[in-house]
């Protein structure tokens, strides 16, 4: 095993009704100035918007709402949240959303206490911010990021078409309530459901020399995911599925599977910038990326892709060589992602431009290319896998 520090900033509360039993006291550890964050209004319309102003209220809170964030957040709207914190002099954040209000809120909380630009310290300076950053609490509307357990917030500058992972306030609390999530399109459920899984097998495919048992937990949690994905195909309100996923979705993204060793996260690097070009929904870029990724490292890991495939879909193998089972593992993802209806081709995201191959070769060049998969791609290789999914 790597060594590791294991350190858990997020107090959860999981369940029914879990905002109303659980937040009323847990406002009385912050002043009482409240930015409320949300996104393009589905909790207005969902009843979750009148529920928590009301707990607010009721806290005797002054409330100051930061609306409008959107999908894959940019950092001109981080900016906007930032100033009006300030203005308000927020003592706490509420993001009430899914990944995007979860994201843009953290370097809200980082960047409202400072005048340094976070986006120019973290990424050309390679420093982190130094402030304390407001307290940041969050009540997750969408599953899938696991967004609301860990400190990183993945942000997108419009300006230099870059969307990448930034550092700094991790949520004080998260409010993980089911229902909260039933009125999620089946096609962001299912997204979001795959984008868990995503996370799950970027950790398992981090270079690792040893077994460790992170190993074994992330095949639960990809077993578990994969069962409770197909329970909503067919029965979208089902509670204990809807269930499972929330918490497989924070299982994936807590830092539990990453104890002890080291992550890949090349198809995300991947996607974060297919989405810098396109805007497509995160979850359908990546099932788009993750089979023709995984053809083309494959050979580099052939032990653990057969791994993947005895313990993750069950593929008994006997006559196969480790190689036809690695491939029949890949096989077995890349048709349960059309099992889905989840996109396949680059061309059934819902793109913002025309995805041609001048674009691929400026998302391919300007992608991080990662060090701790088994293989370490070169843009070139980028470009083929892209091209592969035109
Ligand atoms: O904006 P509203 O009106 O709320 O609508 C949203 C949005 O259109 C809607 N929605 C959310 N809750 C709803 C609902 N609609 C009906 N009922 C509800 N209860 O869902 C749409 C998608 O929301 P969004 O937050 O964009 O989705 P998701 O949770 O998938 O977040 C995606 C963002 O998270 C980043 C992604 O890159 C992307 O920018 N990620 C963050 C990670 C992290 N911080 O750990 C890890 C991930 O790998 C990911 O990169
Ligand atoms: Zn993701």
């Amino acid at each position: 095993m790597q060594n590791f520090v294991y350190e858990y900033p997020t107090q959860v509360f999981f369940g029914k009704d879990a905002a109303k039993t659980h937040l009323p006291d847990v406002l009385a550890n912050f002043g009482p100035h409240v930015l409320l964050a949300y996104g393009g209004g589905s909790i207005k319309k969902n009843g979750v918007y009148e529920e928590i102003l009301e707990i607010l209220q009721a806290a005797g809170k002054t409330v100051t709402e930061f609306t409008g964030i959107m999908s894959n957040p940019t950092y001109a709207k981080v900016q906007e949240g930032a100033a009006l914190a300030r203005s308000c002099k927020a003592d706490l954040v509420l993001a009430v959303g899914g990944g995007s209000v979860i994201d843009c809120c953290k370097i809200v909380a980082a960047q409202a206490v400072t005048d340094v630009d976070l986006w120019d310290l973290e990424m050309n300076q390679h420093k982190a911010p130094v402030q304390t950053p407001i307290a940041l609490g969050a009540i997750v509307t969408a599953a899938g990021t696991g967004a609301e357990m860990n400190g990183g917030a993945v942000i997108t500058n419009a300006e230099v078409k870059i969307k990448a992972g930034m550092f700094a306030a991790a949520p004080r609390f998260a409010v993980l309530d089911p229902m909260y999530t039933m009125t999620l399109p089946a096609s962001q459920v299912i997204s979001g459901a795959f984008d868990t899984l995503s996370h799950a097998m970027e950790t398992y495919f981090g270079r690792s020399d040893q077994d460790n048992v992170s190993d074994a937990v992330a095949e639960a949690i990809m077993r578990n995911t994969i069962d409770n994905l197909r329970i909503v195909l067919h029965d979208l309100q089902n509670y204990t599925a809807r269930s499972n996923l929330m918490w497989d979705s924070a299982m994936a993204e807590n830092g539990i599977l990453k104890v002890g060793r080291l992550t890949d996260f090349e198809a995300h690097q991947i996607e974060h910038q297919l989405g810098a070009y396109t805007d497509c929904n995160h979850g359908q870029g990546l099932a788009v990326i993750h089979p023709a990724y995984y053809r083309c490292i494959f050979k580099s890991a052939l032990p653990k892709f057969a791994r993947f495939a005895r313990n993750v879909w069950g593929i008994a193998g006997q006559d196969m060589t480790e190689e036809q089972l690695a491939q029949a593992g890949i096989q077995a993802l890349a048709d349960f992602i059309a099992e889905c209806g989840l996109p396949t081709r680059l061309g059934q995201l819902h793109s913002k431009v025309e995805i041609t191959p001048a674009l691929l070769r400026q998302v391919a060049d300007s992608c991080n290319t990662l060090p701790n998969g088994y293989k370490q791609l070169t843009h070139d290789e980028i470009y083929g896998i892209l091209s592969a999914c035109l």
